[in-house]
């Protein structure tokens, strides 16, 4: 991706901006530290989404193109990313899933001022974990990315697995009008206390598709990445057994999904192996099954005439190595439980906002709907609603006691997800968001080995607007 270089001269004007507002990371100089650049402009564009027969979308995107550009490094490289906000409003880009320094991480008046209309900032750290990550505005988030504010971000092992393919699918959601206009009722309430802005297109890579191209015989790394609001996804690859190999970027014992049903909640990523097993000329569905009622065919994998690119395929060679995520000590960890309250058909009452008790009609009024462990949060900044010793260990349990589902999400830390209501999980996989059922119990295990305060919250962007979230402190 030599093609994202940035020119000298637009480093320099945008580093003479930022040394003007102050938050210019200083970069790092000498071969070992030299940085990977690339810019990135967020600005509206007009892009065509649902095909040439409808009109044209506005979209607010990153350098003109939905999704925004691939960004992709190599593991332990650094990544300096310039961005320049040119929208009506103030911005700023979350590396999601990368454990970074929290200066970076890109939270509105927590980690960092917001890039106001016409400012820049640049987003310097090095990618310790290979995988399959994304970035996202965490200002407004609700409204910047349902406007198509996303990219992929993959950190490349290095020594990569063998795969004749590494694709990319970045799946969106949108609410589009007849005139493929976005809608603008976001944050309705509606929306907030249900199960958040579902839309009614989905697009792979910034497309309504029909087709994917393959080869028989070849083996792709697909990696998958839901950048949707609210939309979950359970894709079903008909006629192929796809093995799970990573999940939000981090290593995981190879296996079949359950029930044949890869199933990413809102920023959840999968990375599969898909061996192509059909026969040239055959075509095969992908299906969304995760609402029973709206079933739909995602496309459809269309095999080439070309003759199969070979007629068995090694059972192994596909693990992933391990990244560096320090492991939890069960056994000496503290543990913290964490409630998820609210939402319609909810019991909650009450919560605190702001420091005091409001009934559920004074939460409606202010646009929320849900709390966690009681308090409805607004903005990004308050009390943290724990308080953790770097380096130690925990351990929290996570109670849903709403009727919907919520993918949970900590910045700056992977955690190992022991167990769902009570029974160990098979893989104790490492996530940085973790989907919970309704009603369902969750365990998580961590080190809280990053220093700062870290956004905790459900990635459903209108469930985190309208109160669930909160701060995990690490000092
Ligand atoms: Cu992907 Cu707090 O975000
Ligand atoms: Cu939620």
């Amino acid at each position: 991706m030599n093609s994202g270089m940035i020119n000298r001269r637009d480093i320099l004007t945008g580093t003479a901006s930022l040394l003007a507002a102050g938050s210019l990371p200083l970069p790092a100089h000498g071969a070992a530290g030299a940085a990977k650049e690339f810019p990135l402009v967020a600005a509206s564009a007009r892009l065509s989404l649902v095909g040439v027969q409808h009109p044209t979308t506005e979209v607010w995107c990153y350098e003109g193109r939905v999704p925004g550009p691939e960004i992709r490094v190599r593991q332990g490289e650094r990544l300096r990313v310039v961005v320049e906000n040119r929208l009506p409003e103030d911005t700023t880009v979350h590396w999601h899933g990368i454990r970074l320094p929290n200066a970076m991480d890109g939270v509105p008046h927590l980690t960092q001022k917001p890039i106001a209309p016409g400012g820049y900032f640049t987003y310097e750290f090095e990618c310790p974990d290979a995988g399959t990550y994304w970035y996202h505005p965490h200002q407004s988030s609700a409204e910047q990315v349902g406007r198509g504010l996303s990219g992929a971000l993959i950190v490349d092992e290095r020594d990569p697995v063998e795969v004749d393919r590494d694709i990319t699918w970045l799946l969106s959601d949108w609410r589009l009008l007849k005139d493929a206009s976005i809608s603008d009722d976001f944050r309705n309430m509606h929306d907030v206390a249900h199960g958040g802005r579902i839309g009614n297109v989905v697009t792979v890579n910034g497309a309504v598709r029909d087709t994917f191209q393959v080869r028989a015989g070849e083996r792709i790394r697909l990696r998958l990445i839901n950048t949707a609001n609210a939309r979950i996804f359970a894709l079903e690859f008909e006629g192929h057994a796809p093995k799970v190999t990573a999940l939000d970027g981090q290593p995981v014992e190879p296996h079949e999904p359950p029930n044949g049903r890869v199933v990413l909640g809102p920023a959840m990523r999968a990375d599969l192996i898909v061996d192509m097993t059909g026969a040239p000329g055959q075509s095969f569905r992908v299906v969304d099954r995760f609402y029973s009622s709206l079933n739909y065919r995602l496309l459809n994998l269309v095999y080439s005439e070309e003759p199969p690119l070979r007629t068995s395929f090694a059972r192994d060679h596909i693990r992933l190595p391990a990244n560096p995520i320090p492991e939890p000590a069960l056994d000496a960890a503290d543990r913290h439980k964490i409630v998820l309250g609210g939402g319609m058909m909810g019991q909650m009452r009450a919560a605190i906002l702001d420091g005091k008790r409001a009934d559920i009609r004074t939460l409606f009024q202010n646009g929320l709907a849900w709390a966690i462990n009681g308090v409805a949060a607004r903005g990004h900044v308050h009390k943290p609603l724990l308080t953790f010793s770097l380096n130690r260990s925990y351990i929290i349990e996570m109670v849903n006691e709403t009727t919907w589902h919520h993918p949970m999400h900590l910045h700056g830390h992977s955690f190992r997800v022991l167990s769902r209501n009570g029974q160990p999980t098979r893989y104790k996989e490492w996530q940085d968001t973790v989907l919970l059922a309704p009603r369902e119990r969750v365990e998580i295990a961590l080190v809280a080995d990053n220093l700062g305060d870290w956004m905790f919250h459900c990635h459903i962007l209108e469930h985190q607007e309208g109160g669930m979230m909160g701060i995990i402190r690490v000092e």
